[in-house]
């Protein structure tokens, strides 16, 4: 038993993990070419973060919650700002490939280190496949407006048109014409009418999905080079239009759409988390180049740091630009950044806007498509994956085989998969890994001091002992003073099991509080990581218990294949007999 317990903890010191990166590369000619500077990684780090979250799932969010999203960016910029100190504490004392894994191998043990690595594929392949569903949806609208229209089923999913049909066909059956129903509705209609059909099942897929994501990850498969040039300028053009976008948007503010600030209260913001917190997924991915940077330990927390200001401001701005635009309840739309100035009749900036969310969501997909073959291919070398996922293609100097497998498991699934659930399931396993990155370095710090390795960046310690009482204390009061709703709701019995498991998220959330204020006040605990995993944590409980559900049923599927495979044949792996010799 206690065997099992070692080896479940066995941890990787950021010494060895560094001087196990260098032989390797040595010995076996595997080093990934050192290219990236902290211009590169800005870029990179944009590239990742700008993409279907502001170009798409914004719209439901300020649907949802009026012009008060734009507070909801901010609380999620500060609790990503939290994670990425953190992240850039981590990678630049351990500047290998890897990220959030690598980490937690060095901080918690191998268990949770396998944990994370299976969580970040949830992150890097499922948010993909929701990034390439969205593209699918511009590139398909911007097709149909040149006339070069698919056919509806070879543009959606499966699910989404088989629901669309069903609710349609209820509402055609009450006397509504086709016409009369929403935009999207339609499409469903028709994709499941016209779709061929095999043995009784509807062929419905979304092709253009599959297209792109072949593409992005041929790009990615034949290096570096090419896929850092294509990421430079595609996010040039990125934030060309988002600046045309504020700048022409703003003489077209009415800012009686203001007023109310937050029309559905702090519930009404808060529904927008998984889709606002999926804009900021990115500025972690930026850890994943550390093999490929010039300097990581100068470059990769600034790099982190400075992509996260860029965006929060754009983010910010552009929320309360397109809620002052039009009214928030109009904006329940898959591309609100075009559709705003359809609404004001700037049909030619829509049609810019619209072409421009491909090429961004496109530079998404090349990001994540490059940082998850690389998270195996560390995995693979801890031998906690076999050896095949980090053989490094001679030519291009890739993880050639990690490529192709992320290029199939992102491309199948978005052919069929619907993008909302993707989307929530992407941002609670994000989420997850942003805890774990925080509650690692407060690990870190409290076992091993700060690592003899540790030349670059450190986390400011700020001692949490008084001030996270304060600020807690805080909290409740606003929380009293602008949510008593939600307070009298949460603490209201009636309503059995049913109610009640809607409330398990946050009263997990509430015993983490208790638990960390006492740790945090008898061992003094650094305030940002404490924060950074208590906000993140947070964020998480707002998911709702059917993400979480999902969430659990996922990593009890990654602890199987750990057992299986992982725990024999990791590299630190010690036979009981060894063990006791
Ligand atoms: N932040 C990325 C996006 O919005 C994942 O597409």
């Amino acid at each position: 038993m206690s065997n099992l317990l070692n080896n479940l903890t066995r941890r990787k010191s950021a010494t060895a993990l560094l001087a196990d990166y260098e032989k390797d590369g040595n010995i076996h000619g595997t080093n990934l070419v050192r290219t990236l500077r902290l211009k590169d990684l800005i870029s990179f780090g944009i590239a990742a973060i700008i993409g279907a979250g502001i170009f798409s799932t914004i719209g439901n969010a300020s649907a949802a919650g009026g012009p008060g999203v734009s507070l909801l960016f901010i609380f999620t910029a500060v609790a990503c700002g939290f994670s990425a100190l953190c992240y850039a504490q981590f990678a630049s004392t351990i500047p290998v490939s890897g990220s959030a894994y690598t980490y937690a191998y060095a901080s918690f043990g191998e268990l949770v280190a396998w944990i994370i690595g299976w969580d970040l594929l949830m992150e890097y392949a499922i948010g993909n496949i929701a990034v390439a569903i969205s593209w699918s949806d511009y590139f398909t609208a911007v097709m149909h407006g040149v006339g070069l229209g698919l056919p509806e089923y070879l543009t959606m999913d499966y699910l989404s048109a088989s629901r669309g049909f069903e609710t349609a066909s209820a509402l055609l059956a009450q006397g509504n014409l086709l016409a009369t129903l929403p935009a999207n509705m339609q499409e469903a209609y028709l994709a499941w009418q016209q779709a061929p059909s095999i043995a009784g099942i509807r062929l419905v897929a979304d092709v253009p999905a599959l297209g792109i994501t072949v593409l992005i990850t041929y790009l990615v498969y034949i290096g570096i080079k090419e896929s850092k040039r294509t990421a430079n300028l595609l996010v040039l053009l990125k934030l060309l239009v988002i600046l045309l976008v504020i700048t022409v948007g703003a003489f077209y503010v009415n800012t009686d759409n203001w007023t109310p600030f937050a029309p559905n209260g702090i519930s009404g913001i808060m529904k927008g988390v998984s889709a606002v917190f999926f804009a900021y997924i990115g500025f972690d991915a930026i850890s994943t180049t550390a093999e490929e940077c010039e300097n990581p330990q100068r470059d990769l927390p600034k790099a982190m740091i400075f992509a996260l200001i860029i965006c929060t401001v754009l983010y910010v701005i552009l929320a309360l630009i397109l809620t002052g635009m039009v009214p928030y309840q109009e904006l329940a739309v898959g591309d609100p950044l075009a559709f705003v100035f359809s609404r004001v009749n700037l049909d030619a900036i829509a049609g810019i806007v619209a072409v421009s969310a491909i090429v961004a969501m496109a530079s998404v997909l090349l990001v994540f498509q490059y940082g998850q073959p690389r998270i195996w291919m560390s995995m693979s070398r801890d031998g906690l994956l076999p050896q095949i996922f980090s053989r490094i293609h001679p030519k291009h100097r890739t993880p050639s085989f990690a490529t192709i497998v992320t290029g199939f498991v992102v491309a199948v699934p978005a052919l069929f998969m619907n993008l909302t659930e993707v989307t929530d399931l992407t941002s609670i396993g994000t989420l997850f890994a942003f805890v774990l990155v925080c509650g690692g370095i407060l690990l870190m710090e409290q076992q091993q001091g700060i690592p003899a390795t540790n030349k670059g960046f450190r986390v400011p310690y700020i001692n949490g002992k008084f001030v996270l009482p304060m600020l807690l204390m805080a909290g409740l009061v606003l929380l009293y003073v602008y949510n008593q709703e939600g307070l009298t709701q949460f603490f209201r019995m009636d309503g059995g099991w049913e109610t009640f498991q809607h409330k398990l998220p946050l009263i997990g959330f509430i015993l983490v509080v208790i638990v960390l204020t006492l740790l945090t006040f008898t061992r003094n605990l650094s305030l940002i990581p404490v924060l950074g995993l208590l906000t993140n944590l947070y964020l998480m409980t707002e998911l709702g218990i059917t993400n979480w559900s999902r969430f659990m049923a996922w990593l009890a599927l990654g602890l199987l294949i750990y057992f299986f495979y992982g725990y024999r044949n990791s590299k630190l792996h010690k036979p009981a007999a060894k063990v006791a010799a």
